[in-house]
């Protein structure tokens, strides 16, 4: 059977698609490209705001026209079927089965009695040994990069967000596992691996956050150790000095902000205030000029004033992040913030993400352009120069490159080449090889 997973949503989640990839070619199912060769689609969803529910929607309302004309199987997984359970199978009746992100090794299980013939199969189950995933059962895209699950779940409680219902609470996996895992990773050719959590810096699978950054840094042979999320509230002294000092974790950071408000910081109970925000910013030291800071804002949180918006354009100019990742705020079901007045209109909200927006390429412009004329090592992540001729890398501090080699030049794909930067755009550095 000819399968095709399509995910949407964060890093957690296309690595969940890997591992439930894993488990069907386990199976002896084929993976293919598209949906349209696929005898089995799955949707691996996101939910985190309303439109990333749509695309899931209208996703879902093509295959039923698919199913109209050949035999398919249509599989939801990912937290839109884990939020909406059930409640899936009356919105879209030829759904055949729901799948929950807790649940991911009954994904067999539930092929098979699909296959049988049986209707609305589910389990949207809390699996504890979920985040215990065998690592070798996963089935990797092609990139550079590899993730790597430390934890699952998130126990923090922000107002507006549907992740601790989607995912659970906190499951950490041991570190003796995660090493096992990066060991092998390496032994395939990795050289670069990125630590996933909704949280990671609170881990607590045997050690601290900050110690397993150490001990999986002493793997031979690996390069970039990445990281991400991490809540201000769980960034400590401790991993701001592993982050600053050690050579193999990549310089970058990123450190969700959401609003520059204390007032509405409070109002989505992120528990910190803007000067603990960046006293912990502050932890960097010296070493904060070398490390690339990213971030996440909503605007249009209910109740956001004209003085708490432009309180969030002040510290994002304060900080001048490298890069942020800014939104209008979405309601989602079950969230505390629905009790909230917002009666701020659309209108408004989308012209606060303009100017937030417009501001961010400016800040992120200028960041880049401190890089032109420098040497710096990047990595190459595809296997063949683009259409436009160039080749794509990356670089420690998460830069995307435009790498020229010059005609009929073959790159190592995953490793590490020197190039000179020669120019700066808002999205990317243009450079040449060393
Ligand atoms: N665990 C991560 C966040 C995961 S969600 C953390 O705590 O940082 C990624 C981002 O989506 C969040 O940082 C937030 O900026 C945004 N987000 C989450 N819920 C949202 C909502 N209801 N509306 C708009 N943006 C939201
Ligand atoms: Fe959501 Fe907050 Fe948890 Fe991040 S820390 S996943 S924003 S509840
Ligand atoms: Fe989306 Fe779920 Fe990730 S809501 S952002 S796929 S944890």
């Amino acid at each position: 059977m000819k399968f095709h997973i399509e995910t949407w949503g964060c890093q957690m989640n296309d690595h969940d698609g890997e591992k439930l990839s894993g488990l069907l070619s386990a199976e002896g199912f084929e993976a293919v490209d598209s949906a349209e060769e696929a005898e089995l689609v799955l949707l691996n969803t996101c939910s985190i705001r309303e439109k990333a529910v749509h695309k899931v929607y209208s996703e879902l309302g093509r295959l039923r026209e698919e199913k109209q004309r050949r035999p398919l199987l249509v599989g939801v997984t990912g937290c839109l079927a884990q939020q909406e359970q059930a409640a899936l199978f009356k919105r879209a009746p030829h759904v055949d089965f729901v799948l929950g992100t807790m649940a991911l090794k009954q994904l067999p299980w539930l092929v098979a009695e699909a296959r049988a013939g049986k209707a609305r199969v589910m389990d949207a189950g809390e699996y504890p040994d979920n985040h215990l995933f065998p690592a070798s059962v996963a089935r990797r895209r092609d990139t550079a990069k590899a993730l790597v699950t430390i934890t699952e779940g998130c126990d923090h409680a922000c107002t507006y967000c549907i992740v601790p219902t989607t995912r659970g609470a906190e499951r950490h996996r041991p570190f003796q596992d995660v090493l096992a895992e990066v060991r092998g990773l390496v032994e395939r050719g990795y050289r670069e691996v990125e630590l996933l959590g909704q949280n990671v810096n609170s881990y607590a699978g045997g050690c601290t956050f900050a110690d397993l950054l150490d001990r999986v840094s002493e793997v031979d042979g690996l390069e970039w150790i990445r990281f991400t999320t991490s809540h201000p509230m769980n960034f400590t002294r401790d991993l701001a000095q592993v982050l600053a000092t050690n050579p193999k974790i990549a310089p970058f950071l990123h450190l969700p902000l959401q609003s520059g408000s204390d007032r509405v910081l409070r109002r989505m109970r992120r528990e910190y205030t803007i000067a603990e925000y960046l006293e912990r910013l502050g932890y960097l030291g010296d070493h904060r000029a070398r490390i690339a800071l990213s971030t996440d804002l909503i605007v249009g949180f209910p109740g956001e004033t004209d003085e708490d918006f432009e309180a969030t354009m002040r510290v994002v100019d304060e900080v001048a992040f490298d890069t942020s990742f800014s939104f209008v705020y979405s309601p989602r079901p079950g969230t505390a913030s629905l009790r909230l007045k917002d009666d701020l209109p659309p209108a408004v909200k989308s012209e606060r993400l303009a100017r937030l927006q417009r501001r961010q390429a400016e800040l992120t412009l200028a960041s880049n352009r401190r890089f032109v004329g420098r040497e710096i090592p990047v990595r190459i992540e595809t296997h063949g120069p683009t259409e436009h001729g160039w080749w794509l890398a990356r670089s420690g501090d998460w830069k995307t490159i435009h790498l020229a080699a010059g005609p009929g030049r073959e790159l190592p794909f995953g490793e590490l080449v020197t190039v000179r930067i020669v120019q700066a755009s808002p999205h990317f550095l243009g450079a040449e090889l060393v």
